[in-house]
C-alpha cells in the first residue's frame, strides 16, 4: 500500500491504530490528511510524518459532525485511501448498565462517525479517475472482532461495531460496482490508550504497528472483511453459537470493562 497510496485520508489519527497507519503511510511523495480530536497529540503525530517526508494536513474535527465530515472529505482532492478509524468504547463493570449518554456517544461516535467519513468518500472516489488496477479508492472501515460477539461486558461496543462490519461487508459489492474497494477490519486485541487499562486477559495482544502493516496489507489486497488474528475471529463466531445465557455465565467469571468512555 505505501508504494501504491499517493493520497490517504485517516481519522482518529491522533493516537493508537490511527497514528500507526498515518506513520506507516508516511513517505516522500505520500499526501496524508489526519484528523482527531486532541489538537496537540494530532500535531505530534503529524510531525513525525512530516520527518519521513510526507505531505500532512491536519484538522481538529469530530467525527460527529456530519457537515464538517463531508467538507473535509470533499475537499481533500484525490483520495486513494480512507481509513474511517475513530472509534469508543465503555464498559459494564461491576454489573453497572452503560448510561444513556455512553450509549449515544458509542452509537454516535463508531456508527455515524464511520458513515460520516465512508459516505462522502464513497462519493468523492466514484468521481475519480480509476488507477492503473482500474480501482478509483479503497475505503477501510475499523470494525473489531467485538462485532461477532454480544459481549455483556461491553454491549454497546460489539453493537457498534457489529453495525460497521455489516454495513461495510453488505455494501461492498455496491461500491466495487463504483469501483470503490470496501473492507471491513475486524481486529482482535491491540495495545493502544483503548486497551491499556483492560484488567481482564487479552489473548493475541498485538502492537498497533504490526496490526497497521495488516491492515495496508488485506485492504491492497482488496480484502472485503479482514480479521486478525484469525484464530481469535474464528473462537468469537464459535462462542456466539452457543446460547447467550451461557456466554453471559463464561463472561461474568472475567473483570469487566471500565464504564468510563475511553478512545
Ligand atoms: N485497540 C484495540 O484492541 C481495538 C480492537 C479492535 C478495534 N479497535 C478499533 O480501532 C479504532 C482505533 O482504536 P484505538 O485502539 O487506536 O484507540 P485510541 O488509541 O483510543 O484512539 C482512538 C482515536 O479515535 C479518535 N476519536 C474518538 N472519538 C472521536 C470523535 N468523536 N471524533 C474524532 N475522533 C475521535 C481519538 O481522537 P482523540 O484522542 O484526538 O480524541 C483517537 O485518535 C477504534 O475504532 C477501535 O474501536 C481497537
Amino acid at each position: 500500500m505505501r508504494e501504491r497510496t499517493t493520497s490517504a485520508l485517516i481519522t482518529g489519527a491522533s493516537s493508537g491504530i490511527g497514528a500507526a497507519l498515518a506513520l506507516r503511510l508516511a513517505a516522500p511523495g505520500a499526501v496524508l490528511h489526519l484528523s482527531g480530536r486532541d489538537g496537540a497529540r494530532l500535531a505530534q503525530v503529524a510531525a513525525a510524518c512530516r520527518s519521513r517526508g510526507a505531505e500532512v494536513h491536519q484538522a481538529v474535527l469530530d467525527v460527529r459532525d456530519a457537515a464538517a465530515m463531508a467538507a473535509w472529505i470533499q475537499g481533500a482532492g484525490r483520495l486513494d485511501l480512507v481509513v474511517a478509524n475513530a472509534g469508543i468504547s465503555a464498559g459494564t463493570a461491576d454489573g453497572v448498565a452503560e448510561s444513556a449518554a455512553q450509549t449515544r456517544a458509542i452509537f454516535a461516535t463508531n456508527l455515524d462517525g464511520v458513515l460520516n467519513t465512508a459516505l462522502p468518500a464513497w462519493e468523492v472516489m466514484r468521481g475519480q479517475a480509476p488507477g492503473s488496477d482500474g480501482v478509483r479508492g479503497r475505503i477501510a472501515v475499523i470494525a473489531s472482532i467485538a462485532a461477532f460477539l454480544a459481549v455483556p461486558g461491553a454491549p454497546c461496543y460489539c453493537a457498534s461495531k457489529a453495525a460497521v462490519d455489516a454495513w461495510a461487508v453488505g455494501s461492498a459489492p455496491a461500491a466495487a460496482r463504483d469501483g470503490v474497494r470496501l473492507t471491513s477490519v475486524c481486529p482482535g486485541y491491540i495495545r493502544t490508550p483503548m486497551t491499556d487499562r483492560n484488567r481482564f486477559p487479552m489473548p493475541g495482544l498485538m502492537d498497533a504497528d504490526r496490526a497497521a502493516a495488516l491492515i495496508l496489507r488485506g485492504v491492497a489486497a482488496g480484502r472485503v472483511r479482514l480479521v486478525f488474528p484469525w484464530w481469535l475471529g474464528a473462537l468469537a463466531r464459535g462462542t456466539a453459537l452457543l446460547p447467550a445465557p451461557l456466554v453471559a455465565r463464561l463472561a461474568a467469571t472475567q473483570p469487566g470493562k471500565e464504564a468510563a468512555v475511553s478512545g
